[in-house]
């Protein structure tokens, strides 16, 4: 008979948060399989999704086909449908929910294109729990261009690193919630892993 899998009262919700080259899909990836192998059903998804809406979103970075207004609107029915068939299931079948990028990216990235942040805030909020837990890998914005490859000396390049300091600026301002925890990125994978670890087996004792 097969081992039944361990269950969650209340489920656990993670979201990893942080500007480009902080190793979020990596250290999600790492999550997902540790927590797998130690007997949890787990759920590891990203926003913008591949699904409906958060694939339009995506063709938009590409093409620029959506006004900045359309754009916002399917980042939150991409978020909608994540709340509804994701995130709620999860947590009434006590299982564990991972998502790498939450409304936090967009209070950073639609706040940096000049969306009132208190208003993008107050939205997300209505329609969308907060986590469980909020890990954001924090990363200074010099190390960060170095990692996706530009070294911030062009007049675009500049404007690119004053976006990602707004960015990160943004996810720290999280951090004195009850639900966050920041880890620099400026270590090790494996460094990383276990302090994301610690924090989430802390949350799960703390929760039975
Ligand atoms: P993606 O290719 O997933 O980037 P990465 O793999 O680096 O996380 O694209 C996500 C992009 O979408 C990223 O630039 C941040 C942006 N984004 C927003 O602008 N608003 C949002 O609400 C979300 C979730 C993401």
């Amino acid at each position: 008979m097969a081992d039944k899998l361990k269950q969650i009262k209340g489920g656990l919700f993670i979201v990893l948060e942080g500007i480009d080259g902080t190793g979020k899909s990596t250290q999600c990836q790492l999550l997902y399989k540790k927590l797998a192998s130690l007997g949890y059903t787990v759920h590891l998804d990203k926003e913008p999704s591949d699904k409906k809406y958060g694939a339009i979103v995506r063709q938009s970075a590409e093409t620029g086909r959506l006004s900045p207004e359309q754009e916002l609107e399917y980042f939150h029915l991409d978020r909608k449908m994540h709340v509804k068939e994701l995130i709620e299931p999860a947590k009434q079948a006590g299982e564990i929910v991972i998502l790498d990028r939450y409304y936090f990216s967009t209070i950073a990235y639609q706040g940096q294109r000049g969306f009132d942040p208190e208003e993008l805030l107050k939205v997300n909020e209505s329609f969308a729990p907060s986590p469980d837990l909020l890990i954001i890998l924090d990363l200074p914005v010099e190390i960060s261009l170095k990692r996706i490859g530009s070294r911030g000396d062009t007049a675009n390049e500049f404007e690119q690193g004053d976006a990602l300091q707004y960015c990160r600026d943004t996810y720290l301002s999280f951090s004195d919630r009850e639900y966050a925890r920041v880890i620099s990125s400026d270590q090790e994978i494996g460094l990383i892993h276990d302090q994301i670890t610690q924090y989430v087996l802390a949350k799960m004792e703390s929760a039975t």
